[in-house]
């Protein structure tokens, strides 16, 4: 009883120290299976909500999965009155709370949108940050607002009006997620960036050095011309998903509205922690082909990984890729999430240091067989194949 009792304390504790390099995985390795699926919302199945859309994912500091929602009530546009719905896995995605409405916008014309997540590591907090009144139908200002859940996701501060310190120009967070640094320069910082109305279109970052207390306007990124209408083919950055490299760097992939230059993603770097997006480092990734929509973006161990609607004129096509050299060009081997409809697409990773979280990333998106706003999807993607 004794020697085996002693013999399974020395197992276990071999395996602690041998198994971390058995199982440690390159990214060459890299061979995206799609290890998990299900539907999180369900358009028009439940009585209070017509259309969900605009799904956001994050992980907590707990190691939690976080996932949002527009909850538009009464129709399926941009514009009406919403609620943000949130469901949480404590378990790496296997299974998900009820639907928690933790925004209800009351009777506004407009409503609010969605939204950027950003996870404040150092204190523990999970920051929300989405617009009201964003496109001005029936109600003004437009307002930037905030809730915060220190407590894994379970409950939610009252919305604060962060247009207070920002003023009130029209800012749309995301959608996706902000990131607090990690790196220097500016470590700590929470940045999030967002794009402002078609005619006062651009990539805007907002800025927090203290946990979300105050917020300042950082980085822009303008459309041309400015403040005008827009014609066919001008420039015109919208949607955006910031990610940290590994030298500190900032990268925004960029939703290009008019088609610029291509039908693909802009990219632009900022080097100072998101006060400026500097115009020399902005390029157009060719490989990287989008009918206009907000994509998904996420570096993870030194791997950035993408996700859109692969396709030049539809939203069709959800496909993950990566890239092995900070997005200088990515593998070949591009996975196909969903050939059919499908849109708007966030990605997360869980980083708690088990070699379990170094092999999955999650990937929600809109996805439907008729039209792509039927349902709202959750993927858990083992990225070594399953071993
Ligand atoms: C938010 O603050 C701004 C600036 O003070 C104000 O104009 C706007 O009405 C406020 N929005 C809400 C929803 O209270
Ligand atoms: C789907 O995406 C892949 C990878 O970009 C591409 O090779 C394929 O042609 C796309 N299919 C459609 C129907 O867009």
């Amino acid at each position: 009883m004794e020697t085996e009792s002693r013999l399974a304390t020395l197992s276990v504790l071999l395996c602690a120290v041998l198994c971390p390099c058995v199982f440690t995985f390159s990214p060459e390795q890299i061979d995206p299976l799609l290890y998990e699926e299900q539907l999180l919302w369900v358009s028009g199945a439940q009585g209070q909500v017509n259309t969900y859309r605009i799904p956001l994912l994050t992980f907590t500091p707990k190691g939690s999965l976080l996932a949002f929602a527009e909850a538009r009530k009464s129709v399926a546009s941009d514009i009406g009155a919403k609620f943000i719905a949130m469901r949480r896995s404590t378990d790496k995605g296997a299974t998900w709370s009820p639907t928690a409405f933790i925004v209800d916008d009351g009777i506004q014309g407009d409503g609010l949108n969605l939204g950027s997540v950003v996870v404040d590591e150092e204190v523990g907090s999970v920051i929300l940050v989405y617009s009201i009144c964003f496109h001005l139908f029936n109600c003004q200002p437009s307002s930037t607002m905030m809730v915060e859940s220190r407590d894994d996701g379970l409950s939610w501060s009252q919305p604060r009006n962060l247009s207070v310190q920002l003023g009130v120009k029209n800012f749309a967070p995301g959608p996706g997620f902000g990131i607090q640094k990690r790196f220097e320069p500016a470590k700590g910082r929470l940045v999030v960036c967002g794009h402002g109305t078609l005619e006062g279109n651009g990539v805007f970052c907002i800025l927090s050095d203290d946990h979300g207390l105050n917020w300042r306007n950082g980085a822009a990124l303008k459309s041309i011309p400015y403040n005008q209408k827009k014609r066919a083919q001008d420039f015109d950055p919208d949607e955006c998903q910031p990610v940290e490299m590994t030298d500190g760097s900032i990268v925004i992939n960029v939703r290009n509205q008019n088609n610029y230059h291509c039908r693909c993603r802009i990219i632009v770097r900022s080097h100072d922690g998101g006060e400026t997006l500097p115009i020399d480092d902005l390029f157009f990734d060719y490989e990287l082909v989008d009918p206009a929509v907000a994509a998904g973006a996420l570096q993870k161990d030194g791997v950035l990984f993408f996700t859109n609607p692969s396709n030049m004129q539809h939203r069709i096509n959800m496909t993950l890729r990566w890239s092995l050299n900070d997005g200088k060009s990515w593998e070949k081997q591009a996975v196909q999430l969903w050939a059919g409809p499908s849109a708007y697409s966030s990605i997360t990773s869980l980083d708690t240091g088990s070699v379990e979280d170094q092999k999955y990333i999650y990937v929600i998106y809109e996805k439907g067989h008729k039209d792509c706003y039927e349902t709202v999807s959750f993927a858990k993607i083992h990225l070594y194949g399953g071993r």
